[in-house]
């Protein structure tokens, strides 16, 4: 899929199918009226005859269209024109991307911008829309099959005002990249454990790396992880059969000077709970548990798609949580990379264990700032839902930058406080902490765990477990939160 900008008079543009707003009661934009002129009023005629009036998500196709250079018109109901706002033009565009999903036509002009869109200039339309698009067209497929016939749509055209010309093309990169980076998460999201390994991790890091000179990608095993000490995350692995791993991926795309952004994501490839196993009730979900890790790599697939012109390192700590003879036991003392010892009362609450170590590590890039990305806890499923993920951060200012990116890109986070006050129910009667807090507010506690390993650094951790995929009839991964980490390192 290619999307292009297009600008100059709307009637005069050649294409197989335009896709023109109506608003509530039939009501025509500036540009659907040129365009209507030139068709031979041949919308006039249908919103006169009722067939459509303008209601959100009603369409319409007319194959009459004069002396317009377009073979189709495509009216589009987008509701009440001060309701247009950036949620609902998302809707529409995917609407519209499903719509011409089957259709025969090798190229569409979508004039939905060009009559405004509230809280969106000519940057933020057409990027909207190429995200959007690129995100509605995923389909899952298993690693090695068929790959589905490619769509005859090749060529979506977004037509704005000249003047918006330049800012919307940046846009489309953009979206695109965006769109783009969540799929490659969603992929990885969606293929199952017994596909998606930590050995099938590292051959995805392997594979974005050979596509671009300025990515590098190094991998420890068990035995280069024990020498560094990194107890924590071996305990969570020692009960299964798959070799963990921890990928280390570095894109310089700015002078080596500067400073990377380091993201961290939790990579556990299934999820039993392990000794304390979780109940059976959804949990083939928990193949979803590596989608902190996804997201860090559908980050970087967009920062290569976009070309950003900064340095940024991938780590993802990956390894599965089994229950066997050799698993990990409640009640278990393990010595974290940073020396710290942790009583492990709960080996599901294993998502920190591998992540203080990787934030251990993070450390060594000497880092502007550290992120990590994780399915936490189950606690912020309850706390928030599956609209706004939490964010946890020792820095006031990162913690501000990582929300407005959220606000910005309809990526929504939620502050929850690190006060002393909760850290002290980690506290251990034979080692430095325990790796549980207890019920009360398990997802902050979790977010206290991990401030032990980060002190040197400016930091923030967020917990995706309720916006990075959905359960029940639309199973599937959201690709969140891609979108907010993206628009954060666009933003620097
Ligand atoms: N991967 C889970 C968290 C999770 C739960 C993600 C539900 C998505 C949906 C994590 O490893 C876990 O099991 N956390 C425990 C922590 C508890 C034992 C302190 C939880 O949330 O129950
Ligand atoms: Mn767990
Ligand atoms: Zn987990």
């Amino acid at each position: 899929m290619r999307f292009q900008i297009k600008t100059g008079k709307p009637e005069k543009q050649r294409c197989k199918v335009a896709v023109v707003p109506v608003f509530d009661s039939g009501v025509l934009g500036a540009v659907g009226k040129s365009i209507d002129k030139l068709s031979g009023k041949s919308i006039s005629a249908v919103l006169k005859a009722g067939d459509i009036s303008g209601k959100q998500g009603e369409m319409l196709l007319l194959t009459e269209t004069g002396d317009l250079p377009a073979s189709r018109i495509l009216l589009v109901g987008v509701g009440k024109r001060d309701d247009f706002d950036r949620i609902e033009y998302r809707k529409i565009i995917r609407a519209v991307a499903m719509k011409l999903a089957g259709k025969p036509y090798t190229d569409a002009l979508l004039y939905l911008a060009a009559d405004g869109v509230a809280n969106a200039g000519g940057y933020r339309a057409a990027r909207i829309a190429a995200e959007t698009w690129v995100h509605q067209s995923y389909k899952f497929a298993l690693p090695g099959a068929k790959k589905a016939p490619a769509p005859a749509l090749k060529t979506v055209n977004i037509f704005v005002d000249a003047k918006h010309a330049k800012a919307a093309k940046q846009g489309i990169r953009d979206g695109a990249g965006v769109g783009t980076g969540m799929n490659f998460m969603r992929d990885l999201g969606n293929t199952p454990s017994n596909y998606c390994t930590p050995s099938y991790l590292v051959k995805q890091a392997r594979s974005l790396a050979r596509s671009e000179k300025k990515l590098t990608t190094q991998v420890l095993n068990e035995a280069d992880m024990k020498k560094l000490g990194m107890g924590s995350l071996l305990s969570v692995t020692a009960g299964s059969a798959e070799p963990a791993k921890f990928i280390i991926m570095q894109y310089q795309g700015a002078a080596k000077s500067q400073r990377p952004v380091v993201i961290v994501g939790k990579g556990i490839t299934f999820d039993t709970g392990g000794i304390s196993l979780k109940p059976p009730a959804a949990m083939d979900e928990m193949k979803y548990d590596m989608s902190g890790a996804a997201s860090a790599f559908g980050v970087m697939r967009a920062v290569i798609e976009i070309g950003l012109k900064i340095n940024l390192t991938v780590l993802v700590p990956t390894c599965e949580n089994m229950p066997s003879s050799t698993a990990t036991k409640p009640g278990d003392i393990v010595t974290s990379m940073s020396g710290q010892t942790i009583e492990i009362l709960n080996t599901d609450a294993e998502g920190r264990l591998i992540l203080c170590d990787a934030l251990t590590y993070a450390q060594r890039f000497n880092p502007a700032a550290v992120i990590d990305v994780a399915t936490l806890t189950g606690a912020c499923v309850i706390a928030l839902g599956k609209y706004r993920m939490g964010l946890m951060a020792n820095s006031d200012e990162l913690a501000k930058q990582l929300l407005d990116a959220g606000e910005n890109a309809d990526d929504l986070a939620w502050r929850l406080p690190l006060d002393k006050h909760y850290d002290n129910q980690l506290k251990s009667n034979f080692a430095d902490m325990a790796n549980i807090g207890g019920r009360d507010a398990g997802t902050i506690t979790a977010g206290c765990f991990l401030a032990r390993f980060t002190k040197d650094v400016d930091w923030a951790h967020l917990d995706i477990a309720g916006v990075a995929y959905q359960g029940g009839a639309r199973k599937g991964s959201t690709g969140r939160p891609v979108q907010l980490l993206v628009e954060y390192l666009l933003n620097r």
